[in-house]
């Protein structure tokens, strides 16, 4: 009896939503550029070893692994359904013609940097620059399909866009031996990305949520590999990138009219939301030298409770986390001048 009521149950509530679910959607559409942190599929059929497209990657995801290099959902994911969309956004490499522009399209590369020669030791991996280039072409597309060029603006103008990069710039500096000064070395990347995000702006985009750097430098593959649970040398360094990210921030509101960039704080979100996971600082799958999941190797089963699925990247559990505190922020530093649900309205 209590299967029939469930049916029931089931069926009035799939009914009632989908069109509830759709007028819902809060922004015609979303955009993401990063690194394997929102990754869902980009590099899977490219010359590159940086790929999650096996299990335990996609263990708890709907349709398996895709590429996301994590168990479940990432952090883009778990916006775009807070944004009110019913399907995760589509990567590039999926998307085909006009329509990469009418919901959005995820344009990010695991392994990839703000500069281009950053992980190609990993392979082809899609930089910063060239992910704006491949943005270049969606646009380009989409405009015979709006009928102009200003219609196109107009829409690509009400879209969030995601961008959070920087991270594995920073994994190649630490091997680099003849590496630039810490600060010389931040401030090549802020230039750099500067120039990346003001090109964004040049293709549309307003309102953009722009992610620091997380806790590179302490996560659980630097135990494996250095003996030490954080590096405090990279942890500094992030911070320096932080600060003048945030600064970054400013500059553009300041520069460019009707922009409206936001400084999402993932260290500071990540810092508190370790100490609530059972397992802050171990990895869930059995990983390799280099920090990722073994193919087919084994996951941990209680999921929820660990902050790492392999070395470096966040379980489905953690990314919801910042996901729900960069759309409504618990506290006014975690978003800075806008949480997302802000950005949405602005
Ligand atoms: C956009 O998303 C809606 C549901 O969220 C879906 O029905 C539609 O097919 C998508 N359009 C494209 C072009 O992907
Ligand atoms: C990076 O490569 C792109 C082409 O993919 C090029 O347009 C850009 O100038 C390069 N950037 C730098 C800093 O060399
Ligand atoms: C961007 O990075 C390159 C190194 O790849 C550097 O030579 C260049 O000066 C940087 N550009 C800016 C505007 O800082």
């Amino acid at each position: 009896m209590s299967k029939t009521i469930f049916s029931i149950f089931i069926f009035l509530v799939a009914v009632n939503l989908v069109p509830t679910v759709h007028g819902k959607k809060l922004v015609p559409c979303f955009f993401v550029f990063g690194d394997s942190l929102v990754d869902n599929g980009n590099n899977n059929d490219r010359d590159t070893v940086a790929n999650a497209n096996f299990l335990p990657y996609g263990i708890d995801y709907p349709n398996g692994p895709t590429g996301r290099f994590t168990n479940g959902r990432n952090v883009a994911d778990f916006i775009a359904e807070a944004l009110g969309f019913t399907d995760h956004i589509p990567s590039f490499a999926t998307a085909k013609g006009g329509d990469a522009v009418v919901n959005g399209t995820n344009y990010a590369s695991g392994s990839a940097g703000i500069l281009n020669g950053t992980g190609k030791e990993f392979g082809d991996v899609i930089s910063l620059d060239e992910q704006l280039q491949n943005h270049q072409t969606t646009i380009t597309r989409s405009t015979s399909m709006f009928g102009s060029a200003h219609v196109a603006k107009t829409h690509l103008g009400q879209c969030i866009y995601y961008v959070g990069m920087g991270s594995n710039d920073y994994a190649a500096y630490t091997m680099n031996p003849d590496r630039p000064s810490p600060d010389h070395y931040a401030s090549l990347l802020i230039d750099n990305y500067s120039r990346q995000l003001r090109e964004l702006y040049g293709y549309g985009a307003r309102k953009v949520a722009v992610f620091g750097l997380g806790a590179i430098g302490c996560v659980p593959a630097t135990h494996h590999v250095y003996g030490t649970l954080c590096m405090s040398a990279t942890k500094t360094m992030s911070g320096v990138f932080n600060t003048k990210l945030r600064s970054l921030i400013n500059v553009l509101n300041q520069d460019l009219d009707g922009a409206k960039f936001t400084y999402i704080d993932t260290f500071g979100i990540a810092a508190s939301k370790t100490t609530s996971f059972r397992y802050p600082d171990l990895e869930c799958c059995t990983v390799n030298v280099g920090g990722t999941c073994i193919p087919q190797g084994v996951a941990c089963r209680d999921r929820a409770y660990f902050a790492y699925f392999d070395g470096y990247h966040p379980t489905e559990a953690a990314a919801a986390v910042l996901a729900k505190r960069a759309f409504a922020a618990r506290s006014p530093s975690d978003a800075y001048p806008f949480d997302i649900q802000h950005l949405v309205q602005v």
